[in-house]
């Protein structure tokens, strides 16, 4: 698949067939995930398959819960509202906190601390840098699923549950988590054209806000 092909249609699925994925379709998703770039090249990222029914179960309701818990509080995505007020993110997204035990694989991604590389880590804010370590190998994991013909979702609510995941998967304490893949043949087509914003509003010239491009 062409490679901008697959960065242009690399979206959210949330919708699965039951269909196993193999142990050879997972090995090329890997193989193609640990060659993202990564601070100092240590090598962060550690990856737990999850295909197991109760394991599954158990993470599907840490999820319903925390995924509950953003609704209450009045989570919402930026789209344009689906049929009933509700936008097609919502209901999709809430299909997937419904249905995760259900997906054929699950994939908690988890990080070496103490490998990562904070730059930011002194500044007055929450330090998101150390994420640049991780989240190129996820996206090339997902670029892979989608060259494969396999859904996938990245989610990252199960981390509000570190503690209980941590327990669950054996996951030694020098390690956090960071992110939850649902991987599966897709049971709906996948996208041809993703919902962004323009160039326009988001790349500078020189300074910010400065446009790029004269037309
Ligand atoms: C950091 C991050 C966290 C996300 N968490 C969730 C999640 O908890 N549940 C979910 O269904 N989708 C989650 N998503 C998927 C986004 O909702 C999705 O990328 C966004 O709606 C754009 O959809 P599209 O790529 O299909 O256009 C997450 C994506 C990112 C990058």
């Amino acid at each position: 698949m062409d490679v901008i092909e697959a960065i242009r249609t690399t979206g959210a699925c949330r919708y699965f067939k039951p269909d196993p994925v193999s142990d050879e379709v997972l090995a090329r998703l890997f193989d193609a995930a640990r060659h993202g770039p990564q601070g100092g090249n240590r090598q962060p990222v550690r990856y737990i398959v999850v295909r197991d029914p109760p394991v599954k179960k158990q993470l599907q309701e840490w999820y319903l819960r925390c995924w509950k818990a953003h609704l209450a509080a009045g989570y919402r995505a930026r789209t344009s509202a689906g049929s009933g007020g509700v936008s097609n993110v919502i209901r999709d997204a809430d299909h997937l906190a419904n249905h995760l035990d259900e997906v054929p694989v699950l994939i908690v991604v988890c990080a070496v601390l103490s490998s990562l590389v904070l730059p930011d880590a002194k500044l007055d804010r929450p330090t998101v840098a150390g994420g640049a370590s991780i989240y190129p190998s996820v996206q090339n994991l997902l670029l892979a699923a989608r060259n494969e013909g396999l859904g996938a979702t990245l989610t990252t609510i199960l981390c509000e549950v570190e503690i209980e995941v941590r327990e669950l998967l054996g996951i030694p304490a020098e390690l956090i988590t960071c992110a939850t893949l649902a991987v599966g043949y897709p049971d709906r087509p996948l996208p041809t054209r993703l919902t962004r914003a323009p160039v326009s509003e988001v790349a500078f010239s020189e300074r910010y806000g400065e446009p790029l491009f004269t037309t």
